[in-house]
């Protein structure tokens, strides 16, 4: 059985009921499933362990930042992917192992890098040559040695949605071959920065094993030039970015496919790989409740207005992202609706003629496969609260994160005194 499927007319997720979910707390708020997320984390664990003999698995936090579900997932093995300081000691907190940390990130901070260093996190991944001049400052001052990597860019087109491909030389991401042999070769000639790896991420919610296939190529002759040069590493950070499936039409190349094209690539330097998987992990595990509003019916359209909106997910009105669109109650669709938010601006749109049940005002919904990016790109537009996050695990559920109210949203705002 599915973690999220119909029993006797209603939508389930486990064994709990999304109306009883409904009955405890205010729409909108996403549910996570526990199972699914322990089964993405197995398939995605199991498929490295076939071909790899040494890796680290580091969530990308920014997928999803819940304690909760960090918790599942580094519970199962997982260290963490950051890319500020915020996440830092949300990994912390939630008791990552320092050396199982990762920070990238292309404009981290004094104060962020600080922070790394006093931790001592398993690795850095510089993006610039600008930022390793700053790091070796902090590190010298702090009298520690920092285990760090370049990030390259491998120039290469990912086939994903322009807003998320990283991989490109016109990206801000990473250093170019060129710049990162003589930046290996200052690092290798520093006293507190030691070169231990190479990082490269292609971009996010990639469906072919191409375009890993080409970074990696290029990875791997980079790694041999680097050891012509003297420099050997021990890590291999080959980012995020194995696509999952939104829609029918997607067909993501499965985690075994990838690691045969990470394998083949990379296995033969002996390096642990790290791998940052976001999506993957957590995507598929989520859904967005949400309850109508009201029905409303043009001359040309039949909208169905949600009580969710682009502050609570936004990846629609941002990548032009399909999230598919479910009643909670069973029924044969019927009617072609437009579902939107409630939000001022046009782009608040969910799905344009989806196809569903004849729905009325205070039926449910949910938006699916958005465990990820999803409250994690909250935001309060329309001073909207953050909404609820709950948990399922078999008959339990908990909630995992509360939905801010009226007077914590207000309490950060201060009057000038002159007002
Ligand atoms: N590592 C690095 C360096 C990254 O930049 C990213 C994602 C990841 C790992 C995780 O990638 P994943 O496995 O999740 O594809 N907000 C967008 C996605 C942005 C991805 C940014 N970087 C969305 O909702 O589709």
């Amino acid at each position: 059985m599915t973690p999220f499927h119909y029993q006797n007319g209603k939508l389930y997720v486990e064994n709990v009921s999304i109306e009883a979910l409904g009955r405890e707390e205010k729409t909108p708020f996403y549910v996570y499933s526990e199972q699914k997320l322990r089964s993405q984390m197995r398939t995605f664990t199991e498929a490295a362990q076939k071909y790899l003999s040494s890796f680290q698995i580091c969530f990308a936090l920014k997928s999803n930042a819940n304690l909760a579900v960090i918790k599942v997932l580094t519970s199962m093995g997982a260290g963490a992917d950051i890319v500020s300081g915020g996440e830092l000691l949300l990994a912390l907190r939630v008791g990552v192992p320092a050396d199982k940390i990762v920070f990238s990130g292309v404009g981290k901070t004094r104060e962020e890098l600080t922070l790394a260093v006093e931790k001592e996190i398993g690795q850095i991944n510089l993006e610039s040559a600008e930022e390793a001049v700053m790091l070796e400052d902090i590190a010298k001052k702090a009298g520690k040695k920092v285990r760090v990597a370049v990030r390259v860019n491998p120039d290469v087109d990912a086939h994903t949605h322009q807003k998320i491909t990283t991989g490109k030389k016109e990206n801000k991401f990473g250093v170019a071959w060129r710049e990162a042999r003589s930046l290996y070769r200052n690092l290798a000639a520093s006293e507190n920065l030691i070169p231990v790896g190479i990082d490269v991420h292609v971009g996010s919610q990639l469906l072919e094993t191409q375009p890993f296939d080409e970074a990696f190529k290029k990875t791997a002759a980079i790694i041999r030039t680097l050891k012509e040069d003297g420099i050997v590493l021990e890590t291999i950070d080959i980012g995020g970015g194995l696509g999952v499936s939104y829609q029918e039409t997607d067909k993501p190349c499965s985690p075994d496919d990838y690691m045969k094209v990470v394998a083949e690539n990379l296995a033969d330097f002996g390096c642990r790989i790290i791998f940052e998987p976001g999506r993957f992990l957590v995507a598929p595990a989520g859904v967005l409740v949400s309850r109508v509003v009201r029905t409303k019916h043009t001359e040309t359209k039949d909208f169905l207005v949600l009580d969710a909106g682009m502050n609570d997910l936004i990846r629609p009105a941002i990548y032009d992202a399909y999230h598919a669109v479910k009643a909670v109650k069973e029924a044969e669709p019927s009617r072609l609706y437009d579902v939107v938010g409630p939000i001022c601006e046009s782009s608040d749109v969910f799905g344009k003629a989806r196809k569903l049940p004849e729905m009325k005002a205070g039926d449910l919904v949910v938006l699916e496969t958005a465990g990820a990016y999803g409250t994690s790109m909250g935001s309060n537009y329309n001073f909207r609260p953050l909404c609820a996050e709950f948990l399922v695990n078999g008959d339990h559920f908990a909630i995992v994160r509360k939905a801010q109210t009226f007077e914590e949203m207000l309490s950060l705002n201060v009057l000038a005194p002159w007002l």
